[in-house]
């Protein structure tokens, strides 16, 4: 039985077409036009003076944690619900995470729970917009401007989210991007450093390629964190039809709430009141005791009816990786964490099959 998966790029011929090209033009490496153009047209389309691609949102984390300087001795504020990349990176640039629990409303961090994290060693935060919610940014950047703290925007799972007016990724010192395939716009394996900053693009752009200027001249350690012409070609594509794929989110969105909004014991996807979320992946809460199945057994429903959902994350301070760095109680984390699923949401998905999603939701509600 073929399932309706959880997530599926949205390629078509104009992504051929530009890949092709680009094979057939022979720049297949890092080096070379399509991604300098995949550069300029990202840059622009977030709004930011630069856009440094790479070859992960993972890279792209640990480049920016190394252009801003951050490393032993340094502390990091990094929210407790997330992939865990973020955390991986602080860790591997030689500082150390310090996790912060998330808002129960919005499932991300918020400004008053950065201020409970500050110690004198913390330099950085960085902010993951999860699930495509936007963080209080206006609020983050206030804390972050009275502290001296350096905001790195985790804008993964969020292309396309608004705060005030303007993309994530635009708003704090440097923001990251991920591409992946079940990302909003894909290149496949991809990411991006994005910044105002001369300095940190300077330096992304240098470690990224070997740490070397001229060639072969080795200034700084740096890795080969490049992104090939290949998988710019595909970016360039799918950055023509980001404000579709976009659109086509949210329309997936409101069908879910439509038909799920006021069923007990389940909490929509949160939109909070400072911005406009990208709903990367359209996800739910589910109360066990409201709704007359836990979250694993409502998973496990809807498998056997052909539908792919996903778990939360888990609670970082509760993995083998980072439970050296549990310093404190992480109580909504681990709420929403054991009763969060995200649902359907991929570009291709039609909207028949979203009213199927929810409505079998629905059904299983123990009153219905
Ligand atoms: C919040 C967040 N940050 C970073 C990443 C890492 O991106 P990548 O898979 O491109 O390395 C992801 C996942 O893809 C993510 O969800």
């Amino acid at each position: 039985m073929s399932m309706i998966p959880v997530a599926n790029p949205d390629i078509g011929e104009d992504e051929e077409r530009l890949v092709l090209e680009a094979l057939r033009s022979g720049w297949i490496s890092g080096r070379g036009p399509y991604v300098r153009r995949f550069e300029e047209e990202l840059a622009s389309w977030v709004g930011v003076r630069h856009a440094i691609a790479t070859s992960s949102g993972t890279a792209a984390l640990h480049l920016a944690l190394i252009s801003l300087g951050i490393g032993p001795g340094d502390e990091v504020i990094v929210p407790d619900l997330t992939f865990a990349s973020p955390a991986s990176m602080v860790v591997l640039a030689g500082a150390r995470p310090v996790f912060a629990d998330v808002d129960p409303r919005y499932w991300v961090i918020s400004a008053d729970e950065v201020r409970r994290r500050i110690t004198p060693r913390t330099k950085a935060i960085i902010i993951v917009h999860l699930y495509g919610v936007p963080a209080n940014m206006g609020e983050i950047m206030e804390v972050a401007r009275e502290e001296n703290l350096y905001v790195i925007e985790d804008a993964a799972e969020a292309l396309g989210a608004t705060v005030l007016g303007r993309r994530v990724g635009s708003i704090g010192d440097v923001g990251v991007l991920s591409f992946y395939a079940n990302k909003t716009v894909t290149t496949g394996e991809g990411g991006a450093v994005l910044t105002n900053s001369n300095e940190v693009a300077d330096m992304a752009r240098l470690v990224r390629d070997h740490g070397m200027r001229p060639r072969y001249w080795h200034v700084v350690i740096g890795h080969n964190y490049r992104m090939t012409n290949l998988q710019a070609a595909l970016g360039i594509a799918q950055l023509r039809k980001a404000e579709h794929l976009l659109k086509r989110k949210r329309e997936i969105a409101r069908v879910y709430v439509e038909v799920l909004s006021g069923v007990e014991g389940i909490t929509t996807h949160p939109n909070p009141p400072w911005g406009e979320g990208a709903f990367w992946l359209y996800s739910i809460l589910i109360d066990k005791k409201a709704f007359g199945m836990s979250r694993d057994e409502v998973m496990q429903a809807l498998a056997a009816d052909g539908i792919e959902t996903r778990k939360f994350f888990y609670p970082l301070h509760t993995m083998p990786a980072f439970s050296a760095y549990a310093d404190n109680k992480y109580p909504v984390s681990e709420y929403l964490s054991a009763r969060g699923l995200s649902l359907p949401s991929g570009p291709k998905i039609g909207d028949e099959e979203v009213l199927y999603v929810a409505e079998r939701i629905r059904s299983l509600h123990k009153e219905s």
